[in-house]
């Protein structure tokens, strides 16, 4: 698939390496240009490219969303992701790296209002970069868990296929808005690495019967 990255920091950057070497077409972004991400494309490799942030929402059929969510501004416009598969792996830190309170909504539903008509899953936001980058090496019986979320079963199926292509185990836990809120800052799954098993033992032991 074509998948473009708004965002080519620690997320941004490593999940370019995952699914370009899964055999994609990665094209990624910054706020600096496509000339200061050279090297990066470079050593990624020809499957890689360097946009703008625009042209990289434009060249991807599913575009991943890695950048800060407290600079809204780093989003692409809204048409250029309408009808396409957004991946939001952001989580609503400030500068201070506190969470943000966003009160009865949630970050994910936030961005859903920021890009209407987008299909939006809520995935890669539990892990550390570095747990994503070692973790796509691990054998079969080893691998650890990607949690996704979302309101399109569709987009999730097609999200879950990517998380298994990069080496990882994909658990849906739902909707945006209540699986969301597990996924997110303070949920309980969390920065929580985790084998299939144990993930969904702690799944319905979260959810009501
Ligand atoms: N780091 C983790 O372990 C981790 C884990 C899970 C989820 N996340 C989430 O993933 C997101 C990215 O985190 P990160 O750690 O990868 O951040 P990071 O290393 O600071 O990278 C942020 C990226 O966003 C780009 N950016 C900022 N403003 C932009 C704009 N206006 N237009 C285009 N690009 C812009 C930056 O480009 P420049 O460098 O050119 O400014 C940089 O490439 C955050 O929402 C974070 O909460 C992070």
């Amino acid at each position: 698939m074509k998948i473009g990255i708004i965002g080519a920091g620690a997320i941004g950057e490593t999940a370019a390496r995952l699914l370009s070497r899964a055999g994609h077409a990665v094209a990624i972004s910054n706020s600096r240009g496509p000339a200061s991400l050279a090297s990066v494309v470079a050593e990624i490799g020809p499957g890689a490219q360097a946009l703008t942030a625009e042209e990289a929402a434009a060249f991807g059929e599913v575009v991943l969303l890695a950048v800060p969510w407290r600079r809204p501004e780093a989003l692409p416009a809204p048409e250029r992701v309408a009808g396409k598969i957004v991946i939001d792996a952001m989580n609503p830190y400030d500068d201070n790296l506190q969470v943000i309170d966003l009160g009865e909504s949630s970050s994910s539903e936030e961005t859903a209002k920021r890009l209407p008509g987008a299909r939006l899953v809520k995935a890669f936001n539990t892990l550390r970069a570095e747990t994503l980058r070692n973790g796509g090496q691990l054998g079969a019986d080893d691998r650890l868990v990607l949690f996704l979320a979302g309101d399109d079963a569709e987009a999730k199926s097609v999200v879950a296929r990517l998380i298994d292509e990069i080496g990882f185990v994909p658990v849906d836990t739902g909707s945006l808005r209540e699986g969301g809120r597990l996924q997110q800052p303070g949920g309980p799954l969390y920065g929580r690495e985790m084998q299939a098993e144990e993930a969904q033992a702690a799944l319905a032991g979260l959810k009501p019967a």
